[in-house]
């Protein structure tokens, strides 16, 4: 007996923890409402006045609502309605005065009323459809948190991928000292020529992460082949050549790189189809690694080799020049001269900021 009291208050005690809005304009039935919910141990709050209700909702948070349906100045189903325009999760009753006085069922499905009972003086049908309500709200949290979990893991794991690939990419630049900062200035070549054709925000957000792992494969080619000062047998050169393929594999084990595996793998083929690993022609080669390619060539262009200095400016520009429509995108080609003729400085800043 004294166990079943217990659990009884455990129960009330447990309910409290649930905020229950009612409204219905007979004070009465409100009245009654609150001393049955009470005694069951619900947080109840009853108001007669349905534009009461819906600031109700919008200031404070309730789990549940049960509302009658015909009201002055407006029916139950606009006071969801109004509700239904800022707050999608409150679990919704609704009381109805007669049978045929209920809104269609298509009313209910549409406004997302979870449930509906005819009034009577009795609230035993009532109490049943706040407790299965209850058991759903509580389901709803328990796979809420769930989920939060889970995105929080899968953003943990995505961010351990991110670094390790990171960690590979300092390994490459680290191997070959004349692409020191090549990766970052690539990247950022790559979204300002990107902002200068008015790209939108994802897309630059993938030019700028391509750019940083477009050469990622390099881990893959032997250092004797990486580092060579003297010319590549052709050989050596078909081993370098496979840096787009392996790059290409390390980065598919994740989703988050998804989007510049294009610009990973084709960042070297050429406008004239004679680039490589696809050989890809004009508009065939993905738009975003032909911009790339543009701001790889540029930093090739303007890094010291072992075999020569970086080029000067006019004679990049002329390469830039003789080049479009064979290796270049021409359109983008132009793009990028009128950055490196007007707007040096920014090229500058970039270069200044990863010195090689
Ligand atoms: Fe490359
Ligand atoms: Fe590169």
């Amino acid at each position: 007996m004294r166990k079943s009291l217990q659990n009884n208050m455990q129960n009330n005690n447990n309910n409290m923890n649930y905020k229950i809005l009612a409204v219905d304009d007979e004070e009465g039935i409100i009245d009654s409402l609150s001393i049955f919910l009470k005694r069951s141990g619900y947080n109840f709050t009853g108001v007669t006045d349905p534009r009461q209700a819906i600031e109700l909702v919008r200031n404070e948070h309730f789990d549940l609502m049960i509302l009658d349906f015909i009201m002055t100045p407006f029916h139950g189903d606009q006071v969801v309605e109004e509700i239904r325009k800022f707050n999608k999760e409150l679990y919704i009753l609704l009381l109805t005065g007669h049978k045929d006085l209920a809104p269609p069922l298509e009313t209910i499905k549409r406004l997302d009323i979870q449930g509906y009972c005819e009034k009577s003086d009795k609230f035993d049908q009532l109490l049943l459809l706040i407790e299965s309500g209850i058991k759903s709200i509580e389901q709803m949290h328990e796979i809420k948190k769930i989920n939060d979990e889970l995105k929080d893991t899968y953003e943990k794991l995505e961010q351990a991928y991110l670094e390790s690939i990171e960690t590979l990419r300092y390994t490459v630049e680290a191997k070959d000292t004349y692409t020191r900062g090549h990766s970052d200035r690539v990247s950022e070549f790559s979204v300002l020529i990107g902002k200068k054709i008015g790209l939108s925000d994802q897309d630059l957000r993938t030019l700028q992460i391509g750019g940083l792992f477009h050469d990622i494969g390099k881990i893959g080619v032997p250092d004797t082949i990486l580092q060579k000062e003297s010319k590549l047998t052709d050989d050596e050169y078909s081993e370098i050549k496979n840096h787009p393929s392996i790059g290409v594999h390390i980065l598919s084990n994740a989703t988050i790189f998804k989007d510049i595996i294009p610009i990973v793998k084709h960042h070297h083929e050429r406008y004239d189809g004679h680039g490589y690993p696809s050989q890809l022609k004009g508009e065939e080669i993905p738009y975003l690694a032909r911009i790339t390619a543009i701001a790889d060539s540029f930093d090739a262009m303007t890094s010291r080799r072992s075999y020569r200095d970086a080029l000067p400016l006019d004679v990049v520009k002329e390469e830039f020049r003789k080049n479009k429509g064979t290796q270049f995108d021409p359109e983008l080609a132009d793009v990028f001269l009128d950055i490196l003729e007007n707007h040096f400085d920014e090229i500058k800043e970039i270069q200044d900021k990863y010195l090689g």
